[in-house]
């Protein structure tokens, strides 16, 4: 299929970019490839200025207690995302909240504030937990895979009925509200963005119900629509909307072979050791729902290399191959493509500069074809 091919879902909207803050160390790739991207703070402040000034609308911060794979240092999400509201003016951050540690009347509260100090510009992410290990190394009791997202659910609808009830009551079986008035009500209407991570059954299933957005891990296009038509449908049949972000490792340079070799290099110099360790941990993601479907769960060596299957997206190639496909998966419903980069600070500056203006050509192109 090319870019022009139209579809139900398609929508005039420009499609928005997002990144994935390094606030882990070892970038997003487990390799031991040279990468110049750090977790620190300042090189953080400096990569959400570029961001916002070449055309990225969100960050996503992440939330890990302790980690395999190379991420040995992790910053704590809330604080770490004031800090680049603090340095930003436009950007909007996307907040890792998991629930488990993070109890939603706290989480509530925090990001009320935030939303307060920094005008609307920011919302959250809904985790439901896949590493065992993290869950025990912090004494959190760790559930079967569709009741962490039962939780995650709860945590959802706690966070909403805060946000935008007076007296708030809630009988949850993980939480529960009496007449609970949150003052000051957060200034995003009518609420921050709530976006969840996850896309087995039980993930989906929330998104259609309660989610704001859906993030799932890279895919084929395919893969993708199959995905984004399950979830509009039982979306639709709820008379819930809900959009749609995917994960993407962009690799973009001057000619194709040239970023196919960046690709190449990334898993031959993976470390065979953490991937495979985090392998034999994502089998507690999708792999172990009910239908043993979700993120993961048909992950190979090579996929794993990107630890959120980025590079199945196939944004890796000239900037109009990337801009041609990222068009593609708007007409099958795609509303953001979460990225991340080797190097975070100048990739996105080239991405800003060499393929988000093609992106926004085709988009006009298209648009004035279907007037
Ligand atoms: C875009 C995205 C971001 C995520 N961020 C985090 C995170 O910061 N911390 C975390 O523990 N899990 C994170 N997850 C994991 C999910 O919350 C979920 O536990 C995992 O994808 C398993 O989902 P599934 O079994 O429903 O497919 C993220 C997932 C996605 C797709």
């Amino acid at each position: 299929m090319s870019y022009q091919d139209s579809s139900v879902y398609e929508t005039e909207d420009p499609i928005k970019f997002a990144y994935w803050v390094p606030n882990v160390s070892g970038g997003l790739v487990v390799s031991k490839i040279e990468q110049r991207t750090s977790w620190d703070v300042d090189y953080n402040r400096k990569l959400a200025q570029i961001a916002e000034n070449n055309g990225f609308d969100y960050a996503l911060s992440q939330i890990r207690f302790t980690a395999g794979y190379g991420a040995d240092n992790q910053h704590e999400p809330v604080i770490f995302s004031q800090a680049l509201l603090e340095a930003t003016e436009r950007l909007k951050l996307i907040v890792a909240l998991l629930p488990g540690p993070w109890n939603p009347a706290v989480a509530a509260k925090q990001i009320a504030t935030l939303d307060h100090i920094y005008g609307g510009r920011v919302a959250v992410n809904v985790v439901s937990g896949w590493f065992r290990g993290e869950f025990k190394a912090i004494g959190e009791p760790w559930l079967d895979h569709d009741e962490r997202y039962r939780r995650s659910e709860e945590f959802i609808r706690a966070l909403k009925g805060i946000w935008t009830e007076d007296d708030f009551t809630f009988r949850g079986d993980f939480y529960r509200f009496t007449d609970y008035t949150l003052r000051p009500k957060p200034v995003s209407q009518p609420h921050p963005e709530i976006f969840q991570g996850g896309s087995s059954r039980a993930a989906r299933d929330m998104a259609a119900r309660v989610s704001d957005w859906y993030f799932t891990n890279g895919n084929t296009p395919e893969g993708h629509k199959a995905q984004i038509d399950d979830i509009r449908e039982k979306s639709a049949a709820n008379g819930h909307s809900v959009k749609i972000g995917v994960n993407a490792f962009i690799i973009a340079r001057d000619t194709e072979e040239e970023a196919r070799a960046v690709l190449q290099e990334i898993i031959d110099k993976a470390n065979p050791e953490a991937v495979n360790g985090f392998a034999s941990e994502v089998k507690n993601a999708g792999k172990a729902s009910p239908e043993g479907e979700g993120n993961w769960a048909k992950s190979t060596f090579e996929d794993l290399v990107q630890y959120n299957d980025g590079f199945k997206t196939n944004l890796i190639g000239t900037p109009r191959q990337i801009a041609e496909r990222i068009v593609h998966l708007k007409s099958i419903g795609v509303d953001l493509i979460l990225s991340a980069f080797l190097h975070f600070q100048e990739e996105i500056e080239y991405f800003g500069k060499n393929v988000l203006p093609i992106v926004r050509e085709l988009e006009q192109e298209h648009l004035s074809a279907t007037l």
